[in-house]
């Protein structure tokens, strides 16, 4: 034994390192606003600083401070840009524990407490969500990867009789989907991930708010089987990336039952609103999906990344993949065997961050926060829709807004050029930040209300400055590109 290695694993180190680090970060959550909300660097500048730190051995609490410093700044009531939520402290303070015992979640032996910690979860979230009481599931590393292994599972399923994709591949079968062209690109990936080529996506068309048209399904898959192709999945958004948008998944629903379709929503974002109840409409049938993802690390308060992979019919989930590992994988299908349908073998407590908040705060504080940025949501479409020069996109049914910069002498050309030029200068100044979206080939200006805590006062000074940046670029519009 080392005298290095002894002071690695130095319990008395652990003690002083670990109480000046949760007083580091207290100190932190205290004084965030004495930060811009995200801090700008380039890429070369950040490289240089951690580089001077690695070299000269800098102590723990130094780096600390760096990261601290020049991060984004989650939980600052100016942090307005991607769907990033700023964790509970409980659920972040779990993670130190987790990571310290860093029990892998592959097989009940291994992991005892947190698997059992994650059927409570999953159990308690499915009640919540109102899945169907036959529903069950498994917590994984992001909705990317929940949505691709869902998808496996529907390709399980529903394979032409008589064939095994897991045992031949895709063969003489031409596989495919069908998706909002607005779904996340993870979506896309899964498919080519598959193999089933650009073929493999049919993206049925939108409507004026980017929700999918459903009236159009019949018929392309129709024209699907008619080309050759074997349609296997429908794939709805709750709700979309970009702008928010809920498809309606009662009538994909519907379709899915009439065409014998596996129906997986992609709810990583959204589907918690399902947990507030003025606005449980967005989400009507959701107790009818073959599978359904949901990301905790979104709307739900836990660190990234904590994904619900949800099954109507909990046994579908035991479909995905079909191995044997004689060192791991059981043969039953029991709760307790989570490697037999999750990707990950070695898994992180991913539960703990979940669990924690459910037996503190029960499920309420789950709604309290899905309430209150939606509110926050709709409050910066009432402002944005006040202000003459500002353009909103939708009204807003979650905490996702798009809006423009739209003053009636902006020329229509050059509209997105000059909200292109306000994001970028914003990000550069790093007081705020927001982040950008195309939609129908214009750019607009895209906010997710992640901080339960950004207030109107926040929000009035963020448009403040969106308009006033914009109106000093069209002094300049003379040398803008159109
Ligand atoms: C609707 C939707 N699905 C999937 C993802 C990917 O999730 P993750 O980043 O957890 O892999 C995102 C990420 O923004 C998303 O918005």
């Amino acid at each position: 034994m080392t005298e290095l290695l002894r002071r690695a694993y130095s319990p008395a180190t652990f003690r002083t390192e670990g109480h000046a680090l949760i007083d580091q970060l207290a100190d932190y959550l205290e004084g965030v606003t004495d930060y811009p909300a995200n801090p700008y660097a380039t890429p070369e500048q950040s490289l240089a600083v951690f580089r001077e730190l690695l070299d000269r051995g800098a102590a723990p609490q130094e780096v600390y401070r760096q990261l601290i410093q020049d991060n984004v700044h989650l939980h600052h009531p100016d942090y307005l840009g991607h769907q990033v939520v700023p964790p509970a402290p409980l659920a972040a303070l779990g993670d130190v524990a987790a990571s310290l015992m860093n029990a892998g979640q592959a097989i009940f032996e291994m992991g005892r407490p947190g698997v059992a910690m994650e059927q409570l979860v999953m159990e308690r979230f499915a009640e919540m969500l109102r899945l169907a009481p036959t529903a069950g599931g498994f917590l994984t590393s992001g909705g990317t990867l929940a949505n691709l292994t869902a998808l496996l599972a529907a390709r399980a399923r529903q394979w032409p009789a008589g064939g095994d994709a897991w045992r031949d591949g895709n063969g003489p079968v031409r596989p495919c989907l069908l998706v909002n062209a607005q779904a996340h690109y993870c979506i896309d990936r899964a498919v080519r991930i598959m193999g089933w080529g650009a073929e493999g996506i049919i993206h049925v068309p939108t409507d004026g708010e980017l929700r999918m048209r459903t009236e159009l399904i019949d018929e392309l898959v129709a024209d699907a089987r008619e080309r050759g192709l074997t349609p296997v999945a429908l794939v709805g958004s709750a709700c979309t990336t970009s702008t928010g948008t809920y498809d309606d998944i009662g009538a994909l629903a519907d379709a899915a039952a009439r065409h014998q379709l596996w129906l997986h929503i992609d709810g990583a974002h959204g589907a918690a609103v399902r947990l507030d109840p003025e606005r449980q409409h967005l989400t009507a049938g959701l107790e009818r999906v073959d599978s359904l993802t949901l990301d905790f690390h979104k709307m739900l308060m836990a660190p990234a990344l904590t994904t619900g992979l949800f099954f109507r019919e909990a046994g579908d989930q035991y479909r995905t993949f079909q191995q044997e590992a004689d060192y791991l994988l059981g043969k039953s299908a029991d709760w307790s065997d989570i490697a037999r349908r999750s990707f990950e073998c070695t898994k992180r407590t991913l539960s703990l961050r979940v669990f924690t908040l459910l037996s503190a705060y029960g499920p309420e504080v789950f709604r309290d926060y899905v309430v209150q940025v939606g509110v926050l949501g709709r409050e910066l479409a009432r402002l944005v829709r006040r202000d003459p020069n500002l353009d909103l996109f939708m009204e807003p049914d979650v905490n996702i807004v798009c809006f423009r910069f739209v003053a009636p002498t902006l020329a229509v050309e050059q509209r997105s050029a000059v909200n292109e030029l306000i994001r970028a200068t914003l990000t550069e100044d790093g007081r705020r930040y927001i982040v950008q979206t195309k939609i129908a080939g214009q750019t607009y200006l895209r906010c997710t209300l992640t901080n339960a805590f950004t207030t109107t006062e926040h929000l009035q000074a963020m448009l403040r400055e969106v308009v006033d940046r914009g109106q000093q670029f069209l002094d300049l519009r003379t040398t803008l590109p159109r």
